[in-house]
């Protein structure tokens, strides 16, 4: 075991893991943050994808010793059920959610892609979201929403 600092949703948090744990099971299991999902736990699915200094990151593949104070934002840091971020009021407009288990990587993806391009194309947006494994049928409505979230 080791003891951790880290900064995660602009706060300090501080966790005795073993060096090799994967940051997606830090967030859930340890800091209680169950905005990033478990898929499959590969690197291959998207479902636990956070941002590490405003870059998407797949957790599930992130060893906690690599994180080192590097600012760590999860879903829950982008706004919350009372005040969404703009990305996220978006997929409810536009009804992108349907069974919940992309929801998590396609907004984060969206956002990190916004930050980084405000202004995207409907191809930016699905060249994005390529690596984003999904199964149900709210494609089309995800790339709207993140579409109407870039508007003004
Ligand atoms: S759970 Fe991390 S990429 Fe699938
Ligand atoms: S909402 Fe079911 S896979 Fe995306």
């Amino acid at each position: 075991m080791t003891r951790y600092a880290l900064k995660v949703n602009g706060q300090s948090r501080t966790v005795d893991v073993d060096d090799d744990t994967p940051l997606l099971y830090v967030l859930r299991n340890d800091l209680g943050l169950h905005g990033p999902k478990y898929g499959c736990g590969l690197g291959q699915c998207g479902a636990c994808t956070v941002h590490i200094e405003g870059q998407a990151a797949r957790s599930c593949i992130t060893p906690i010793g690599t994180v080192g104070w590097r600012a760590v934002t999860t879903l829950e840091g982008l706004g919350s059920s009372a005040r969404p971020a703009k990305i996220q009021q978006a997929f409810i407009d536009k009804q992108a959610l349907q069974c919940g288990y992309c929801c998590n990587g396609m907004i984060m993806t969206s956002a990190a892609l916004l930050a980084n391009k405000p202004k995207p194309t409907e191809e930016e947006v699905k060249a994005a979201l390529a690596g984003n494994l999904r199964r149900c049928g709210t494609y089309q409505r995800i790339c709207d929403a993140v579409l109407h979230a870039a508007q003004d």
